[in-house]
């Protein structure tokens, strides 16, 4: 009975001895974690050693992280872990690095080139664990190699290559016209803006305008820009402009005006009450300017009778309100 007891009280002591010397799993602090190995492990025996290593991007800056159980009780843990810092690049010549969000792990650095510059590498480069991930880029100077020729014309000067800002400029052969940009410039990337002009051909056909007359200006053929006048003759209208422009496209400018007669025809039709043999009347040209002379003389041949004349008058194809209407013995 005795001895029963004393056997449960040993190994209870037993147990206690062996679980109370035990350590529980340790808990680290932020931004750490143990070591791969001791990760699935639940207890660790009295005298054992863990390590814990700072989280992917942070940097250890005190102590190593390893401690060791005694007595059940895990040592202290003196490990800090900060967030890496890259620190700042060098310069890059002829051009700027700028840290938007800062230079800690996952930050990125943004490099630009001055104008005229172009960069040469990655615009961008991200801190990384062990510093910046990339190399610096570098900014060169820019260059623009010749611009091409252009038909029926020439540039100058002309050379291998370019510096940036430099100007070419281009010029036509005799009697061509050149269209687009004089000059063009050598630009931060290494090419030319605007594109080229080109040389084109520009002719205007002699304008045919009806009952014109022509006044002053080109004698063709006619070029780019040429100028030429004309008037309506004597009893026409201009509708449009007399002065017309050759453009670009070889078509004058504004559009060809058409001369229309600014006379006013009447016509006389007239109806006969008794039998005549013949009747004739004269047709009038009334100006536009003077609708008074609205008299019409008509001969009536052989008999003379009363008769109903109704005059109309018609002006550019359109008839000029009602017919006027007349009788009388003629
Ligand atoms: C050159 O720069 C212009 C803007 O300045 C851009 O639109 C163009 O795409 C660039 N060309 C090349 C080849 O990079
Ligand atoms: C002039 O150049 C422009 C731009 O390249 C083009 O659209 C136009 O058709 C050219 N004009 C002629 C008359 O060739
Ligand atoms: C219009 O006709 C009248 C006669 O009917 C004449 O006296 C006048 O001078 C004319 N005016 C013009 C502008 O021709
Ligand atoms: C009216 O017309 C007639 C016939 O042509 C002409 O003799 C006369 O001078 C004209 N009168 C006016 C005022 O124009």
């Amino acid at each position: 009975m005795c001895c029963k007891l004393l056997f449960v009280l040993i190994i209870h002591c037993f147990i206690y001895f062996i679980i109370g010397q035990q350590c529980s799993k340790p808990v680290g602090r932020q931004n750490m974690q143990l070591k791969d190995e001791y990760i699935n492990k639940k207890t660790f025996e009295d005298g054992s050693t863990v390590a814990f290593v700072c989280d992917v991007g942070y940097t250890p800056v005190q102590d190593s992280g390893v401690i060791t159980c005694t007595a059940g009780i895990w040592s202290p843990l003196q490990l800090i872990c900060e967030r890496s810092n890259c620190g700042s690049l060098a310069e890059v010549p002829n051009g700027q690095v700028s840290y938007p969000q800062g230079t800690q792990f996952g930050d990125k650095a943004l490099i630009t080139c001055n104008t005229g510059y172009k960069l040469v590498g990655k615009s961008e480069i991200t801190c990384g664990t062990q510093g910046w991930l990339d190399r610096l880029p570098t900014c060169e100077v820019a260059k623009c190699l010749q611009p091409s020729g252009i038909a029926n014309g020439m540039f100058s000067p002309r050379k291998e290559d370019y510096t940036y800002r430099e100007v070419v400029e281009y010029s036509c052969n005799k009697d061509y016209t050149l269209n687009g940009s004089k000059q063009i410039t050598c630009e931060e990337n290494d090419t030319f803006k605007p594109s080229p002009p080109s040389c084109i051909w520009v002719e205007c056909k002699d304008p045919v305008i009806p009952n014109a007359v022509y006044i002053d200006g080109s004698r063709p053929p006619h070029r780019h820009k040429a100028t030429v006048i004309y008037n309506c003759k004597h009893g026409y209208k201009m509708n449009g402009q007399g002065t017309l422009t050759c453009d670009i496209n070889s078509q004058w400018y504004p559009r060809i005006p058409e001369c229309i007669s600014n006379r006013i025809y009447c016509l006389v039709l007239c109806i006969l009450t008794a039998a005549c043999s013949h009747l004739t009347c004269s047709e009038f040209l009334c100006l536009e300017s003077n609708q008074s002379n609205k008299s019409f003389t008509c001969f009536i041949h052989e008999c003379s009778c009363y008769v109903y004349c109704y005059i109309y008058c018609v002006f550019n194809s359109k008839m000029l309100g009602e017919p006027s209407y007349s009788m009388g013995r003629m």
